[in-house]
């Protein structure tokens, strides 16, 4: 087999290798898909305007986030159960990854993901209506040495996942979510036809009812910083930092929740805005290339996530393939700030962007 050169080129290898059950689950969004594909269209519309005349011979792609330094800006989403693309799941994730954040419904262990992490990692916590659930899993993670909490807001429910519901997807026996309790994650497991087994535990197990008040109530229970995911405006941004946060992810979940929500990247520059500098401001959702990272970072993410680029990668290759993915997306970032003439993060800005306003 040639080599892999690009994450597109994964992600049509992965469909290949993984059954078409497990493949709908990892690629597909919610209703029409329409913000699935906005997530990725919405990247390619930002054209760049490079400069030259600058000394590019040293580029620099490190970066420090939450106190840690990172070798790139690039991390690994929180995504749900790793070992459907490869059986060693998050244990080979961590290995391949700088920053990964690890899903509460993780199919390896908290410590034995610790155990293999080359760098940091912080625990993706869903509103659990008991709340013991949710506190077990805070001891757990800052016994294990994890770094932050991220609470994800987007998911009072699980979004109608057509593709899930028309196979009746359950998670198969043999995967299972080993930091919860067998009870809490029982469901998940019961095939019923023209239902998706996730979609209906979640309005089993998670609170709707989740407000500002409980995230502050979740920040004082720890003293780990915990950053809010799937923040879309300035309005939620202000209200978590009010009640605690110590920074945001903005996200639509990968086009797996609300349908129609706005891209991704069409959010961050009103978010990044709102934040103002006074925590991290991480960005997720169709992040294909390195120039994707690139238009992310001039619109003031500190940061990018990834979600299925590494679970393509993890399933062609475990480790490997999940390295190979992440190396992709950071050799195309150094380029890309080579031929703009950005050749460290701190000259990225939104300078860069045809068309954005410039303060
Ligand atoms: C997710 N995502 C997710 N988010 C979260 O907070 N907790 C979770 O358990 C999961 N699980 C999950 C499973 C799968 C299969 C996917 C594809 C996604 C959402 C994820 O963190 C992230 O927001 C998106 O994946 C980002 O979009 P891209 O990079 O996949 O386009
Ligand atoms: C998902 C849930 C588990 O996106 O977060 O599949």
């Amino acid at each position: 087999m040639d080599a892999l050169l690009t994450v597109a080129e994964y992600e049509a290898a992965a469909q290949e290798l993984l059954p078409p059950g497990i493949w709908d689950y990892l690629s597909g969004g919610s209703g029409q898909e329409r913000t699935l594909a906005a997530n990725v269209d919405a990247f390619a519309r930002l054209a760049l305007r490079p400069r030259f005349l600058v000394d590019v011979s040293e580029p620099d792609l490190s970066t420090t986030l939450l106190g840690a330094r990172l070798p790139t800006p690039i991390g690994v989403a929180p995504v749900a159960y790793h070992r459907l693309a490869h059986p060693e799941g998050e244990v080979a994730t961590a290995r391949a990854a700088s920053l990964l954040v690890v899903s509460v419904f993780a199919s390896r262990t908290l410590e034995e993901i610790a155990a293999a992490a080359a760098g940091p990692l912080w625990l993706q916590l869903y509103w659990f209506r008991r709340r013991e659930v949710v506190t077990g899993l805070v001891r757990r993670a800052e016994d294990a040495g994890y770094q932050a909490l991220v609470l994800t807001l987007d998911t009072p429910r699980v979004g109608r996942r057509l593709r899930d519901v028309r196979r009746g997807f359950a998670i198969p026996a043999g995967i299972v979510a080993p930091n919860l309790e067998a009870a809490v994650m029982a469901g998940t497991h019961e095939a019923v036809d023209g239902e998706s087994a996730l979609a209906r535990h979640s309005r089993e197990q998670f609170d709707p009812a989740l407000r500002p008040a409980d995230l502050a109530w979740l920040c004082a229970q720890t003293d780990l910083p915990v950053l809010v995911k799937g923040v879309l405006t300035a309005r939620d941004a202000e209200l978590a930092l009010a009640h605690g946060a110590a920074g945001v992810v903005v996200s639509n979940h990968g086009g797996r929740q609300l349908d129609g929500a706005v891209a991704s990247v069409d959010a961050l520059a009103e978010v990044a805005a709102a934040v103002g500098g006074r925590g991290p401001v991480l960005l997720d959702g169709g992040v294909r290339t390195g120039v994707d990272v690139l238009r992310a970072l001039a619109l003031g993410a500190s940061a990018v996530l990834v979600g299925r680029p590494a679970l393509w990668g993890l399933a062609v290759g475990g480790e490997s393939g999940a390295r190979a993915v992440l190396d992709i997306l950071a050799a195309e970032l150094e380029d890309a700030m080579v031929l703009s003439g950005r050749p460290r993060l701190s000259d990225v800005d939104s300078s860069l962007l045809a068309g954005v306003q410039r303060p």
